[in-house]
């Protein structure tokens, strides 16, 4: 595509300036036609300087995703092979789950600047301000419909090591699919799921993560226990180069789950904070404490009581009293 060639050409160049006859001839296209992608990019927040003799010069880049950036550099065969991006949508998981219906192929990326119907689990609501990464990944697993919790499992090992790498802070998993930095929520994750009772059709694994947002675009009660990437890093996130890792982390994960279920939930393990914890599990209408021993081949919380009766938990909020 010829607009994005010209980014590329002025981005690469070393004096920062690319005559329009250069970017006419290099393309094989008008110099009219450069002026018009010009145009575009800058209808895009791009600034772009056009100094008599010396030509175009990029001189501001807005702070947005773009496809083309993300796709460039991405070393995944299936995962984000085709990626839509938004700068608005009512849900990534809702558009997700629409576009599965309609044949969208495994590994389709859906991915929105800003939500303004977010999902997040137990039916509550994802606020999903500016700044941060909202996406769904369209997955059409050959697995039992019963082990599609594990897919959520794939998502938050996926998450946690590449905040890990790209960051270099300590994120943890929460069961069942809260990503915690000392103790507070950066990211979460909402599997949905269209299914017969004995085939999964597909499933939407939809992952929300706190980037580069103003704290203070939360309301208080949530403020509390929520923190950014930003802020535990110190810094900025590159929110492109994090897109790339989570996706080739997301193959990488989803490609050994496909082979062996155990390893994903050794990986599993090994990130989680909730294991050898005393917590409370609330959620489904009632409220009981115990010792979390470990999770099952589908992914379920093991709580033991205080009367050593073991309780299995499918859904339900975590809090981790003490270690
Ligand atoms: C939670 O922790 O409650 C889960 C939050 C999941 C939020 C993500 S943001 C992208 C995707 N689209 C949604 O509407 N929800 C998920």
């Amino acid at each position: 595509m010829s607009k994005e060639k010209i980014l590329q050409l002025l981005r690469s160049s070393r004096t920062g300036f690319v005559s329009g006859a250069d970017l006419a001839s290099r393309l094989g296209i008008s110099r009219t036609m450069v002026w018009k992608h010009i145009k575009t990019l800058e209808h895009e927040g791009f600034g772009i300087e056009a100094v008599p003799s010396q030509g175009y010069r990029i001189t501001l880049t807005p702070d947005l995703l773009r496809q083309a950036d993300i796709k460039q550099g991405l070393k995944t065969r299936t995962i984000g092979k085709d990626i839509r991006l938004f700068a608005e949508v009512v849900s990534t998981n809702t558009l997700a789950m629409e576009a599965a219906s309609q044949g969208a192929a495994e590994g389709t990326v859906i991915i929105a600047e800003t939500q303004t119907g977010g999902k997040g689990r137990l039916g509550r609501q994802w606020i999903s301000p500016q700044g941060n990464l909202y996406l769904s990944v369209i997955l059409r697993p050959n697995i039992p419909t019963h082990k599609a919790p594990l897919i959520t499992l794939v998502g938050a090992v996926a998450v946690a090591s590449a905040i890990r790498k790209h960051c270099s802070v300590p994120a943890a998993i929460k069961w069942p699919n809260d990503i915690l930095i000392s103790g507070k929520k950066v990211a979460g994750l909402l599997t949905e799921m269209s299914a017969e009772p004995d085939r999964i059709r597909h499933i939407a694994l939809g992952i929300g993560i706190d980037v580069n947002m103003e704290l203070q675009e939360l309301p208080q009660d949530v403020r509390m226990h929520t923190t950014t990437l930003a802020n535990e890093a110190g810094a900025k996130i590159d929110r492109k180069a994090l897109v790339q890792q989570l996706l080739q982390d997301l193959e990488h994960w989803y490609r050994i789950f496909l082979t062996s279920e155990a390893e994903v939930l050794k990986e599993w393990e090994q990130l989680n904070m909730t294991i050898g914890c005393r917590v409370t599990v609330s959620g489904m209408g009632e409220i009981f404490e115990g010792l979390a021993q470990g999770i099952d081949q589908e992914g379920r919380l093991k709580v033991a009581l205080d009367d050593n009766t073991i309780r299995i938990v499918a859904a339900g909020d975590v809090t981790i009293l003490k270690r």
